[in-house]
């Protein structure tokens, strides 16, 4: 995290950063899904295994989620893949969704949405929004930095989502970016 938000990382390092908390988030926010027993043969002998039984899966939201897919990817392979492409405006820092492409009827799955930076919440908003109009009732909220607003408005219009985050950070400034934070977290992973 410490390098995360140097402003100095560059671009290739900021990626392969990005990838590594992802992967210790994605352990935590999955460690409780439900398993099923059954048997593989070893060279040795048979040995009871367990493989994960549940649907899962993962919608990055574009740009900055897609830093935090591959490595999703890599703990739960199996993982169906679904977008939103959300993008703030830069003078309200209301959100807008600009694309969808989701797995339909996601009552049967365990979502994870994948969005680094949680900062007043109005773009988690609307991709928990989006994926309840799906029929999701399982949704699981992975960012790399929050702000305390960002938690609080979740908590009050989507009580139901479950959010893991690596860092809760000290608040926002005026124009709604996260302090300390580490700046704009898609210009910084595509070098924007
Ligand atoms: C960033 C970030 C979140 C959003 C968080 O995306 O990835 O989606 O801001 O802010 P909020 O909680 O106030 O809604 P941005 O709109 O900058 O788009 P980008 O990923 O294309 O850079
Ligand atoms: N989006 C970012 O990328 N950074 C912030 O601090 C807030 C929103």
């Amino acid at each position: 995290m410490s390098r995360l938000r140097e402003r100095t990382t560059p671009c290739d390092e900021f990626r392969r950063l990005a990838r590594r908390v992802t992967l210790l988030l994605a352990a935590e926010a999955t460690k409780d899904l439900p398993v099923a027993e059954t048997e593989v043969d070893t060279p040795l002998e048979r040995a009871r295994v367990r493989r994960l039984s549940s649907r899962v899966v993962a919608v990055p939201v574009l740009r900055a989620g897609l830093g935090m897919l591959d490595a999703f990817l890599e703990l739960v392979p199996q993982a169906e893949v679904g977008y939103f492409g959300l993008e703030r405006n830069e003078e309200t820092a209301e959100a807008r969704r600009y694309y969808e492409k989701v797995p339909k009827d996601l009552a049967s799955a365990v979502v994870f949405l994948l969005d680094p930076m949680l900062a007043t919440g109005g773009s988690a908003q609307m991709a928990l929004d989006g994926l309840g109009g799906l029929g999701a009732v399982q949704v699981r909220l992975l960012s790399i930095v929050s702000a305390p607003e960002g938690v609080a408005h979740l908590s009050e219009v989507a009580p139901e989502a479950i959010i893991f985050t690596a860092a809760l950070d000290r608040g926002l400034n005026d124009r709604k970016y996260i302090l300390p934070g580490l700046g704009d977290f898609g210009d910084r992973l595509f070098g924007t």
